[in-house]
């Protein structure tokens, strides 16, 4: 098991509607004032990461959106610590434009930044900003040099590339970001395209919620793929997390998100996204095993069962990290009171777990 402790992400509300598609109150907002003071909550509580969304449309739910590097900018305006993962669509943006702008906010924030480069699964959304919607691996394919080119461009003068979708001629960046050798790169996905990806070029590859066997399976399989091709990769898993004192009000609250489900939001999403997978030579991908409830949560959160009581929720993070997780991107219903919940009840237990079992092990 790592030495290093799992590291903590939180899912940055900067699109309406909560990260469930569920009419169930919920006391979060997409606004700034919230979300700044919901940063400086979260790094108080022992947050290391903040991951914003990137969505040009509505879609089941997200009916408005705020774009997603200059909200990270803000959040990193009103903090110290937290770094804030922006992410990026290849399509509508380029490398050149990304690496710069990353670049920028980098030296502006003391080194803060960090990018997640994500491959698009909605079709509608493609057609009506008059992107081409290019087949699952393609999609993938073109993430993959949109990574390489961020690296060259970020690490290297006069750098050259020849790609399919990115061509470079003696490009030098300048100024270069803090960040040595460059800001973290964020990739996400479950469908083997994604875990290629992550085992060739990515720092970190991050997946939708499974069980832990689920989540071993693709952990093995990454960590084989990347020492193969002399590479290191981070894994994050999603968790939509309810931590109640009782592990009956968890499950309460669980029961009244699902039972307030809008049944046709989640089953049109549903079929969005396990279309985009079945499109891919495996016809695998993220969702393909998800059911009606799992996908009440965008990204199969339910299924990492990070609900609970604090105890509870501790226990499973660290077999998490025994199977090799290095971080937990997770989702709250009130973020801000549950985010100061979590830091202060979830999260010492879960050092001490750590603590122990290294002990143990020494
Ligand atoms: C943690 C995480 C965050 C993601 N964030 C976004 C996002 O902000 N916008 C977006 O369009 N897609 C996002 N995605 C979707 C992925 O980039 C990818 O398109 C999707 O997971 C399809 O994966 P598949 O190849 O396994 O089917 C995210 C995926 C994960 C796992």
């Amino acid at each position: 098991m790592s030495t290093e402790n799992i590291k903590f992400a939180y899912w940055v509300p900067n699109v309406s509607g909560g990260l469930v598609v569920s009419n169930i109150e919920q006391r979060t907002s997409w606004d700034i004032d919230y979300n700044r003071k919901l940063a400086q909550i979260a790094e108080k509580a022992g947050f290391e990461y903040a991951l914003s969304q990137i969505r040009f449309t509505a879609g089941y739910g997200a009916e408005f959106q705020h774009e997603s590097v200059s909200f990270s900018h803000a959040l990193l305006a009103a903090t110290t610590k937290l770094k804030v993962i922006a992410a990026i669509l290849p399509g509508p943006w380029n490398p050149v434009l990304a690496a710069k702008q990353l670049a920028t906010i980098d030296l502006l924030t003391e080194g803060r930044v960090a990018v997640n480069i994500v491959s698009g699964w909605f079709r509608g959304e493609f057609t009506a900003i008059g992107e081409h919607w290019l087949d699952h691996d393609e999609r993938y394919r073109r993430s993959k040099e949109f990574i390489e080119a961020l690296k060259g461009i970020w690490t290297q003068d006069n750098f050259t590339y020849r790609g399919d979708f990115y061509r470079f001629s003696n490009y030098t960046l300048k100024p270069k970001p803090l960040q040595q050798p460059h800001p973290e790169i964020f990739q996400g996905g479950s469908s083997r395209a994604a875990r290629d990806n992550a085992a060739s070029v990515s720092d970190w590859y991050f997946t939708n919620g499974n069980t832990v066997e689920g989540i071993k399976a693709q952990v093995d399989d990454i960590r084989a793929k990347a020492a193969a091709n002399n590479h290191s990769v981070k894994v994050g898993v999603n968790a939509f997390v309810i931590a109640r004192d009782t592990e009956e009000e968890a499950r309460a609250v669980l029961k009244e998100i699902i039972d307030k489900a809008n049944p046709e939001a989640v089953n049109a999403f549903g079929h969005e996204v396990k279309n985009a997978g079945a499109a891919s030579p495996e016809k695998e991908g993220n969702w393909a095993k998800s059911t009606f409830e799992d996908l009440v949560q965008y990204n199969d959160g339910f299924k990492t069962n990070l609900i609970g009581t604090p105890q509870q929720i501790a226990e499973r993070i660290v077999e998490l990290k025994a199977v090799g997780v290095d971080l937990i991107l997770s989702g709250f219903l009130h973020f801000q009171e549950e985010v100061a919940y979590f830091g202060e009840k979830v999260l010492p237990l879960v050092r001490e777990l750590e603590a122990k079992k290294l002990a143990k092990a020494a």
